[in-house]
This record gives C-alpha cells, sequence and structure tokens, in this order.
C-alpha cells in the first residue's frame, strides 16, 4: 500500500512552494523596513523550555506537543531507567520561546543596548485534531522585539503585520484586528482571583475543564470551545475594567498609533489568547468569511516577564506570528490565485539522437547565460517535444536536425508568433539571450 503523508501534514507542491517562498520574501521586505532581521532557531527545544516559556497549563503544552526521546535515551526509558531533563526535547509549537532562549543565551540585548528586532519563518508542530486550517506541521512567519517596553513598538508591529497581509494580497475588507490588554503582574493577579470567583460563582453551568482551570488558570476558560461555557464568560469581569494606571496608559498609547495611522481595530476584552507569556497589549487578526472556526490569520503580544522565565535578566518583549496556511486560506476564500511560476525561455528540440548532443549543450550554454533552458530526456516524437514545450510555456523552441547542421543553422520558433527563422549555429546563443521583441 502507498504511504502517504502523516495526518495533519500538508506538502507543498512546486506552485505553492514557490509561493511560500514569495510570502516570506515579501515578509522580509515589509518587517525589514521596519528593522526585523533573520534568526533561524532549532525546530526542537529542550521541553523544559516550552513548559517555563508557554506555561504547563497552556493546551499547547499540556495537549499538543511532540515530545521526542531520542535513540539511545529511548532504551534507556524502556528498560526503567531515566533520563537527564536536557534530554527531553520537543518540536517546537511556536517560535517565541525559542528566540527569547537565543536572545537570552547569545545576550543579544545587552544592558543599554538599541532592542534586538528578529523575525524567523518556518515549521511549528502542535498535536491537534486536524481540520481545515487546522494542521499538525503548520508554517509561522513571527517577529519579536526584545528590549523595549514603549507602546510604539507595539503599533509599529500590528501596523507593518496588516500591511504585510495586504501586500500578499488579503483584502483589508475580509480581515477584522482585534485588540486587548492583559495587564501586568501588578493589576492581573487581583482580575484572575475575580475571574476565578466568578467561575466558582457559576460552576453548575460550566464544563469539568473550566471548573478545573478556574484554580489552575482561571483565564484559560476564556478559550474554552464549549459553547454554554462561551456564553456564560461573556458575562465574567473584563480585564480593561481592571488594568493599573500604568497598563491602562499603555494600551490607550498603542490604541492612538493606531488610530493615527488609520488602522481600524475592535476592543475585545475577552481576548485572552492561548498562551500564557502574554502581558499588557494582545492581538488577533482574524478573517471574516469563508474560513469556519479557525478564522485566525495571526495573532501576537507584549510578553515582558518572558526572558526571566527562560533565566535571562528582565528584557520587555513583543511579537507576533502568522499562520501561512491560513492566510493561503484567506486567499482562497477572496478568489486570490497563485501566480503561474515562471516558465521556460527556451525549449531546445532535436529531431533525432545525432542532434542530441546540440540541443544538450545549448540548452547548457543558455542556462549559464542565465536563461531557464529546457531539453526532452525522455526520447519524445519532435511533435511531442512542441506538445511538451507548450506545456512549459516556452517563448522559444531550437530545432535541431540533419538538415539544419548540413546548413550550419538550427530553426528557431517563436512560440507566440508561430515565427520560424534560421539561425547560424555559432550566433544561436548571443540571439537567444536577447529579450524577444
Ligand atoms: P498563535 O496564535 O498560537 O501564536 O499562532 C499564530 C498563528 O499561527 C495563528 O494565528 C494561526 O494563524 C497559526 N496557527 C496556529 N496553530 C495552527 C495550526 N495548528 N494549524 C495551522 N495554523 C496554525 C503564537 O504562536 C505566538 N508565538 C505568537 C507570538 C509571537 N506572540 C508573541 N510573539
Amino acid at each position: 500500500m502507498a504511504i502517504n503523508a502523516p495526518e495533519g501534514t500538508r506538502d507543498l507542491l512546486p506552485a505553492e512552494a514557490a509561493f511560500w517562498t514569495r510570502f516570506k520574501a515579501t515578509a522580509q521586505d515589509v518587517f525589514g523596513r521596519c528593522g526585523y532581521q533573520l534568526i533561524e532557531t532549532p525546530v526542537f527545544e529542550q521541553t523544559e523550555l516550552f513548559v517555563r516559556g508557554i506555561g504547563e497549563a497552556t493546551d499547547v503544552v499540556s495537549k499538543e506537543m511532540f515530545t521526542t526521546i531520542s535513540g539511545e535515551n529511548l532504551k534507556t526509558l524502556v528498560s526503567g531507567g531515566t533520563v537527564k531533563a536536557k534530554s527531553r526535547l520537543s518540536l517546537r509549537p511556536e517560535g517565541t520561546a525559542g528566540v527569547v532562549r537565543a536572545v537570552v543565551q547569545h545576550d543579544l540585548v545587552p544592558q543599554g543596548a538599541a532592542p534586538a528586532k528578529l523575525m524567523y519563518a518556518g515549521p511549528m508542530f502542535r498535536a491537534e485534531r486536524p481540520q481545515k486550517g487546522r494542521q499538525r506541521q503548520f508554517n509561522q512567519v513571527g517577529i519579536e522585539c526584545l528590549g523595549a517596553e514603549e507602546p510604539s513598538v507595539d503599533a509599529e508591529g500590528i501596523i507593518m503585520l496588516m500591511r504585510f497581509y495586504e501586500a500578499v494580497g488579503i483584502p483589508r475588507a475580509s480581515m477584522r484586528l482585534l485588540v486587548n490588554s492583559m495587564g501586568c503582574e501588578k493589576c492581573r493577579p487581583a482580575y484572575r482571583e475575580a475571574v476565578r470567583d466568578f467561575i466558582c460563582a457559576h460552576a453548575a453551568d460550566m464544563c469539568e475543564e473550566c471548573n478545573r482551570r478556574a484554580e489552575l488558570n482561571p483565564l484559560r476558560a476564556f478559550d474554552c470551545k464549549n459553547e454554554q461555557c462561551a456564553a456564560v464568560m461573556e458575562q465574567a469581569p473584563k480585564i480593561t475594567d481592571h488594568l493599573c494606571d500604568d497598563c491602562r496608559e499603555h494600551y490607550e498609547t498603542v490604541k492612538s498609533y493606531l488610530d493615527a495611522a488609520s488602522v481600524a481595530y475592535v476592543e475585545d476584552p475577552t481576548l485572552v489568547r492561548g498562551l500564557d507569556y502574554y502581558t499588557r497589549t494582545v492581538f488577533e487578526v482574524q478573517v471574516t468569511e469563508g474560513m469556519g472556526s479557525q478564522n485566525a490569520i495571526g495573532g501576537g503580544g507584549r510578553y515582558d516577564k518572558l526572558a526571566e522565565e527562560v533565566g535571562g535578566r528582565p528584557t520587555p518583549g513583543f511579537g507576533f506570528a502568522l499562520g501561512y496556511e491560513r492566510c493561503v486560506l484567506a486567499l482562497e476564500a477572496a478568489g486570490v490565485a497563485f501566480p503561474a511560476l515562471p516558465g521556460v525561455d527556451v525549449f531546445c528540440a532535436c529531431v533525432d539522437d545525432e542532434a542530441r548532443a546540440q540541443a544538450f549543450a545549448l540548452a547548457c550554454e543558455l542556462r549559464d547565460a542565465g536563461l531557464v533552458a529546457e531539453l526532452d530526456h525522455q526520447h519524445r516524437s519532435l511533435k511531442s517535444q512542441f506538445k511538451l514545450a507548450n506545456k512549459l510555456g516556452a517563448a522559444r523552441v531550437v530545432v535541431f536536425g540533419p538538415d539544419e547542421t548540413a546548413q550550419g543553422v538550427a530553426t528557431v520558433r517563436d512560440m507566440a508568433t508561430h515565427e520560424e527563422r534560421p539561425v547560424p549555429l555559432d550566433a544561436l546563443a548571443q540571439v537567444l539571450a536577447k529579450p524577444q521583441a
């Protein structure tokens, strides 16, 4: 039986792989103009990093991590032994924890330094139940800015994210930007208590998991997918009524920058996001139609305590990530197609085996000159070579054959106008390298 790709994964076939490359290049362009530079971190990290960074009580860490034990350690475990914590590795479910770990490890933000502005693009792994827009391996593009707590960082990030979506073709009118503030370590504990008390008072109307969450991490109840819980939580206390003065001012300033840039947003005081590291600003971008329940194409926020959680000195941070596959679904919903792959410039055809070496040599020469050149590798007839050239979108076909060779020429056919002309063999490369009239 044929083996298919694992459930929840997707192959990016050439047309899409080319689009993914362009998508990343657009991100580098848009984010690069705000000073963000590429960083690459490993796709797996010590499990402990995610437990401490993202939070043990989050779904991402408690239910969705792909945790691996490498060969020798697996044998040790199976035979009843124990392995060191640093040998417990997990595929990254998101990029922030790894980037913050790298910033701390390499001291990228020494005291008094300018903020580190970093961007990344690559696969993330979450063992979720696959459905449309939800995969087990998916691609994210993200940014992290470490070392500045000014609200201008948050606004700059949100504005450039919205610019990016538009640059890849997602219509602004199809997106909704939700913003909220999660408060800080001064104001959030009291708010958390208030939510816990609220859940306890409505325990009978809420699911078992939310009742458990009340003790462990009550704010997670805002994320519960159970409709009854969601209805109850609509009446829960709002964080925006509990913000301290500093957090309120920070939030107001972020919003004023967005207003000044004419970036429309909706305030959503129930937006808490699924990761525990957030403080102050949180936001999410949703697509309003055609995406079903997995309609968040990106999101992020501020995480001023995360660097300390993973062993670094206090370093405020802000970032976001966007889901590539969901952006593709949003583009499909908006009727935007992948751009066509670039076609072949010249197809080098041959009438018989004698001429095959000439076609091969010309293809090599043209490629060296920077053209996209193709030729037959399957012993096709000349007619079938023309069919293939057509399929590949070749602009011109060069035919080598005994008659042509006897006259010291090859026939060059313009596939758009169907014009044919003989070109001396020693002038071929030069003629073909010129752009078509
Ligand atoms: P997140 O909201 O968990 O945030 O993920 C960001 C985006 O990744 C989502 O909005 C969605 O588009 C996409 N995504 C998430 N899970 C899946 C999945 N299973 N299948 C397909 N797409 C998915 C983070 O990951 C944070 N690290 C963002 C951040 C950066 N916050 C601060 N800095």
